[in-house]
């Protein structure tokens, strides 16, 4: 299907950003691949598409490791914002193989199942503290006093940022990620690329204090790795840091939110899970399936491929729709529904493929966390103020999720 320009589907219109799920039900009643003018992109809304191109190797996350921009009728981002591009596209989350594969076999040694679980004291204590604090208070903003603190603090120890320089994380991170929404401004892209060269210098100087005095942090590690035998360049470490960092708070601390706000506005779902904690990991997956923390991902067509008869060429750029795909009736039934003991959950929030989210399970670990603390020691936490939505539709959150606790 190609080009139909009266589509529900409108990223810059808050109605569809408050809630798109009724927009990519009419996409998905349009077909499996539809042309979208405004970004140059192909939608492909259906679970079964999605799940299957995220692992098909026709397609991939950047294509500057086969062509140059030229070659592959795209232009080259504008000078100015090299520093933005020079850190993402060494980051493992803009590489293919080989280089993926060489930097991510480095890095998932520090989020096996087993060296998650061995963080698990360390966050429930953390998660328990914030929300002590939060029930002394009576209440507070939920995003700033629990969601955020938690996940900042846990990748900030894990790469052993100190303590009085994390301030400066979530507003570095917050201004590189404005890039990954659909035609970034220039103003976004300026703030992108300032974030970007702070950002950089602060863990080239971090990097080199460490080489001196090395720790058993994930820095540390990598300096390791790279003077062992060079098996990462200095800019991949940074690239490698910054997306730990960023990567390690930024979804977290959304579906954090995002789940609470679903949890309010379902009060018989909550009222369960009050009073069943054993329904926390099952809650936890479907309150990410119902409302998607990271609602699209782009890919590059590296070779040309055919969905539904429809041959997208190489050099095109597919946008695989998340959100849609976890409400997709055909995997899930009466997908509208939040049902807290969904136990056949196969959403797609995490990804899959060669991308799949490396921190899965220390997300998993610090959602059971905060959720397993505010239930025990918070059971009568209630909204305290209709939440604002962030205006951004590719990361889905809040500017804050005001609670009391009476
Ligand atoms: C609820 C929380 C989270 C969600 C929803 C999430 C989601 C995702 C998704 C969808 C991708 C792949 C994107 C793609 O296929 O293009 C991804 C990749 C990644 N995530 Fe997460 N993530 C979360 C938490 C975390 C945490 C806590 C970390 C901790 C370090 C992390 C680190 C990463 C990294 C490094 C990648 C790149 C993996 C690769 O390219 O091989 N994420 N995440």
């Amino acid at each position: 299907m190609s080009g139909p320009v009266d589509l529900a589907f409108d990223p810059w219109d808050p109605a569809f950003v408050a809630d798109p799920y009724p927009a990519y039900a009419e996409l998905r009643g349009r077909g499996r691949v539809i042309r979208y003018e405004p970004t140059d992109q192909w939608l492909v809304p259906h679970h079964a598409d999605v799940s299957a191109l995220l692992r098909d190797r026709r397609l991939g996350r950047t294509y500057q490791h086969r062509f140059g921009h030229e070659e592959f009728g795209r232009t080259a981002p504008p000078p100015a914002h090299e520093p933005f591009h020079t850190l993402n596209d060494h980051g493992m989350l803009d590489l293919e193989p080989p280089d993926h594969t060489r930097i991510r076999r480095l890095v998932s040694k520090a989020f096996t199942p087993r060296t998650v679980e061995r963080l698990k004291p360390y966050v429930r204590g953390l998660a328990d503290e914030l929300v002590a604090a939060l029930v002394r208070d009576g209440g507070g903003d939920l995003l700033k006093d629990v969601a955020e603190p938690l996940p900042v603090a846990v990748i900030a120890e894990m790469l052993g940022i100190p303590e009085a320089d994390r301030g400066q994380l979530r507003p570095w991170s917050a201004a590189i990620c404005g890039m990954y929404e659909l035609n970034p401004s220039e103003d976004t892209a300026a703030r992108a690329v300032r974030a970007s060269v702070e950002f950089s210098g602060y863990l080239r100087d971090l990097i080199a204090a460490r080489r001196g005095r090395p720790g058993d942090d994930l820095i540390s590690g990598l300096i390791a790795a790279h003077d062992e035998d060079d098996r990462l360049t200095e800019q991949e470490m940074i690239s490698t840091a910054v997306l730990l960092l960023n990567a390690g708070h930024e979804a977290t601390v959304n579906a954090t939110v995002n789940g609470w706000w679903a949890l309010f506005r379902n009060p018989a779902q909550l009222a369960a899970l009050r009073a069943d904690h054993s329904l926390v990991p099952t809650a936890i997956e479907e309150l990410m399936r119902y409302d998607t923390p990271l609602q699209l991902f782009e890919r590059w067509v590296l070779d040309d491929i055919e969905i539904d008869g429809t041959t997208i060429p190489r050099g095109a750029e597919i946008a695989l729709l998340f959100g849609s795909a976890n409400h997709d009736p055909a995997v899930f039934p009466d997908p509208a529904r939040l049902d807290l003991t969904r136990t056949d959950n196969p959403h797609i929030s995490f990804s899959a493929g060669i991308h799949y989210c490396i921190g899965a399970p220390l997300a998993r670990l610090e959602l059971a966390a905060s959720m397993t603390a505010l239930l025990r020691r918070a059971p009568t936490l209630a909204l305290a103020a209709e939440p604002a939505r962030k205006p951004n539709f590719v990361i889905r959150g809040l500017e804050g999720l005001s609670v009391e606790v009476r």
